[in-house]
């Protein structure tokens, strides 16, 4: 009689404790508690009310729920937990239960046990939610022995305290990404998706030491404290941007595949991202599907290749699907390649070869019927042929290209169609550096233009934007030290200063280095003793965003002959930018010397000048992600190094300096006038040729170390730069030598050949507009040229 009554009494005090339970969760349960879910959702909550557990509704049904722990205060009651299931139970007569013999089991309503603890400690067992969002099985017997606890079983997210160790990983909700240490002891990111597996972060491209880890310590433990660290025995460190006590924290591999810290605003509810392990989404692999390319402009986001298309066009992650089909008896007559410029698939290479031609690497790609691409690096010949293409990219200081094969029918129309515009077509490349008033659609003045020129490609480019608004607010000053090497590091190097750091640096900017148009420039030390140059911009009228924005484009660009940006400033009305610092001066000071105080530059230094100065506009100009007009070529933005080498300063700054276009006038320009191009003055859209023009300029005052540019005198007599053009032309047509315009200072001492070819090149490029060369055919030109030992003509 008693074994009849017992458990209907006990299911009698049960329904009175749910009761009591909707109206106030229990901080700490016995056996026999059990809650339905028509009886409210909350069964546990910690002692500081953090954290709550219960049934949790499922995103899409409002009718199937899970048993979860969230955060309590959180706007979007965030889970941190979910009893691994996998499937949801009914709303109505499901419940979890503490059984008397100490098991917290999940029912379904038709009496399936959809998740259990499995624990067995009989009736003194007790289940309790403590303050970390841990949730406790005890054994009270055994003294409070813990016999299970959720912080065992992590899902998507790690809490303080809670350790991630060897046996346990944390899976995104898409099912799709693991954080899991690997063999080596190594934490990693993996993608796993329905066709293929892959590592995707630390980059594996490099070994784990080159990746900032360690593989020796076999410990296999991450975990984040109290202060906003998430420390890994592997010596991967994120430290959270507001790190110090006090504030709730999560470590989630989110649903995109990328690993992120997160810090609650107690006052709000909201959740900051203030730490991040992915820098740049496109590593992330799976995003962008088979056959997608993951690319920036300006925010993220998935492009098809020529000749695909999307799979699902609702779904990136499935990709995209060929628009065409090929059989292995098709001639290699009938394909072609398509280039994606600093494009790349990773992995599935079907070979792979070093010092070859781009030639031969067409030719085995072409012989191969299942090769569908191929990723050639033109400075050491690398060839890559591959067999699938998933996790495409487009990265544009990838130093490669992706070449698309493609049967000729299909890429003809993919060409001319508008889908995308990943591809620098031959033709299309040619066209459209639109200047970016027309971009911003306001305002009609080419003189406006001047200020603001950049080249914009058709129909593709916006401004090219590799990291968010709130990467910089929040990653800048927390680059973890396992940052991918190599070209992957570029973007990690450049970052943003406080005012206070840069006042400190500059010694409170006592060290003037030059003054100019857009702003003054000082010389500083940073706190790792790398001397800088800082710009402190006048008259920027910009914002914030659309300043970072600018700034970021300019920070990206990168070569060796172009001043490297650092870093900038954006506090206030204070906009500054950090510089590489050149050791010697401009050009100007070295070519036009009557003090005679500076070193008179040899023959060979200035045909290097001309070079890598020509080098670094054509690498402005046909980069195909990020096209800048300088505008404003001339000696004095032309800057030596330590070994005479050129770097191009100022570019792209004409567009940060926004002056106002009413208050603009030449009177302005007079310093520049003799290097601008006609068309300034003609109402003509302006394009890259104004800097070949100019360019021309400057390549005959290296030559004559004159200022050609404000009149020359020959013979006795003062000719402007285009009658100097005419002479210069007659004696190239009458093969008479040039000893009379280059430089008298060097005595003769200079190379024939080079000095022609330079000559010729500048007369060209002083050409009507549609004439002039562009700037890669002009460092082809020189290169031609281009030898260390110069042959002295003495007359
Ligand atoms: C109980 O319902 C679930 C779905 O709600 C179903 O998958 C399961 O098979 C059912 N079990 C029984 C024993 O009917
Ligand atoms: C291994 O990592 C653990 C956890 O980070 C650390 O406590 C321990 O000192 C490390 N061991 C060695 C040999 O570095
Ligand atoms: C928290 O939210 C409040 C209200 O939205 C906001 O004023 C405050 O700046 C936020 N704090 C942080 C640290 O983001
Ligand atoms: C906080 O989140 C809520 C809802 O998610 C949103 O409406 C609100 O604007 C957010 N507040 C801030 C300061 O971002
Ligand atoms: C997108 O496709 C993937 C892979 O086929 C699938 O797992 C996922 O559920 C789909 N997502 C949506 C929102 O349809
Ligand atoms: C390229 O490498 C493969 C092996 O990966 C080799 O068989 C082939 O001969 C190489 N081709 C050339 C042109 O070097
Ligand atoms: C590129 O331009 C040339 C000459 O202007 C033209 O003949 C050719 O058809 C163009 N190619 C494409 C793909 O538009």
């Amino acid at each position: 009689m008693g074994k009849f009554l017992c458990p209907l009494f006990i299911s009698f005090i049960s329904v009175l404790l749910c009761c009591a339970a909707s109206a106030s969760p229990w901080q700490t349960i016995g056996t026999g508690t059990s809650l339905q879910v028509d009886h409210g959702e909350t069964f546990l909550v910690s002692p500081d009310t953090t954290f709550s557990c219960g049934f949790y509704p499922s995103g899409d049904d409002t009718n199937a729920f899970y048993f979860s722990i969230w955060f309590t205060h959180a706007t979007d009651r965030t889970v941190v937990w979910t009893a691994d299931s996998g499937l949801p139970v009914n709303g109505h007569g499901s419940k979890i239960s503490l059984s008397h013999e100490g098991n917290l089991a999940f029912t379904d309503v038709n009496g399936t046990t959809v998740w259990e603890s499995k624990t067995g400690w009989g009736k003194h067992t007790t289940v309790a939610l403590l303050n970390s969002g841990n949730m406790v099985i005890k054994a009270s017997d055994s003294e409070d022995k813990i016999v299970w606890q959720s912080f065992d079983w992590p899902t998507d997210t790690l809490l303080p305290s809670q350790r991630l160790t060897r046996e346990k990983r944390l899976v995104s909700q898409s099912g799709n990404h693991f954080l899991y240490f690997d063999n080596d002891n190594v934490l990693r990111l993996q993608y796993n998706g329905p066709e293929i597996t892959s590592i995707y972060w630390p980059s594996p491209d490099y070994t784990a030491v080159q990746n900032g880890r360690t593989r020796f310590n076999s410990s296999k433990i991450a975990v984040l404290d109290d202060e906003g660290r998430f420390l890994s025995s592997d010596g991967f460190k994120m430290v959270a941007l507001d790190s110090g006590l006090g504030i709730q924290r999560r470590i989630t591999v989110d649903y995109d595949g990328n690993l992120r810290m997160y810090s609650l605003n107690a006052s709000d509810g909201n959740w900051t991202i203030t730490g991040e392990g992915v820098l740049q989404m496109c590593y992330v692999h799976g995003l962008c599907g088979r056959n997608g390319i993951c690319e920036y402009s300006p925010g993220l986001r998935c492009t098809c290749p020529p000749g695909y298309e999307m799979t699902d066009p609702e779904n990136w992650s499935r990709g995209c699907r060929p628009t065409f089909s090929v059989s292995c008896g098709q001639q290699r007559e009938d394909f072609t390649f398509v280039k994606i410029p600093h494009g790349d698939y990773y992995g599935f290479d079907l070979t792979s070869n070093k010092s070859i031609s781009l030639e031969e690497c067409m030719r085995i790609c072409m012989d191969s019927c299942v090769c569908l691409s191929f990723t050639y690096k033109g400075g050491d010949g690398l060839c890559y042929t591959k067999g699938l293409l998933y996790n495409g990219q487009v990265y544009p200081y990838f130093p490669g290209d992706n070449y698309i094969k493609l049967p000729k029918n299909v890429a003809s129309t993919s060409l001319i169609s508008k889908h995308h515009g990943l591809t620098c077509k031959p033709n299309a490349s040619k066209v459209m550096l639109v200047s970016i008033d027309a971009y911003r659609k306001n305002s009609d003045n080419i003189m406006w233009a001047y200020l603001y020129v950049f080249a914009t490609i058709i129909g593709a480019v916006e401004l090219v934007f590799i990291m968010t608004g709130w990467y910089f607010l929040f990653k800048m000053h927390n680059i973890p030290k396992s940052m991918e090497e190599g070209y992957k590091m570029i973007t990690s190097q450049f970052r943003r200063f406080t005012y206070r750091e840069l006042v400190e640096a500059t010694g409170k900017f006592k060290e003037e280095l030059g003054k100019g148009g857009s702003g003054t420039v000082y010389r500083g030390i940073l706190g790792d003793k790398k001397v800088v140059a800082v710009k402190k911009l006048t008259d920027v009228r910009q914002g914030e965003e659309e300043f970072w924005a600018e700034v970021t484009l300019i920070g990206r660009i990168n070569h060796i002959n172009l001043v490297r940006m650092w870093g900038f400033c954006s506090e206030g009305r204070q906009r500054l930018l950090v510089y590489e610092y050149v050791e010697n001066e401009s050009l100007d000071r070295y070519l036009f010397d009557d003090s005679g105080t500076r070193k008179l530059l040899s023959w060979s230094q200035r045909f290097k000048i001309a070079l890598g100065t020509a080098r670094g506009l054509a690498y402005l100009h046909h980069e195909c992600l990020e096209w800048v007009v300088h505008c404003d070529v001339k000696p004095e933005n032309i800057l030596l190094n330590r070994d005479f080498e050129a770097k191009i300063a100022d570019f792209g700054l004409s567009k940060l300096s926004k002056r106002d276009s009413s208050t603009f006038n030449f009177t302005h320009m007079r310093g520049t006038m003799g290097y601008m191009a006609p068309e300034w003055a003609l109402n003509l859209p302006i394009n890259a040729k104004v800097d070949v023009y100019s360019y021309g300029v400057v390549l005959l005052e290296i030559v004559t170390g004159t200022r050609v540019s404000s009149g020359i005198t020959i013979d006795e007599e003062d000719i402007d730069l285009m009658q100097f053009v005419q002479v210069v032309k007659q004696m190239l047509t009458s093969g008479e030598v040039l000893d009379t315009i280059v430089d008298s200072r060097l005595k003769g001492h200079f190379n024939c050949d080079q000095a022609k070819a330079m000559v010729k090149a500048a007369i060209s490029c002083l050409e009507e507009r549609s004439k002039r060369p562009t700037m890669d055919q002009i460092v082809k030109d020189l290169m031609v040229y281009d030898n260390e030992d110069y042959h002295p003509a003495y007359f």
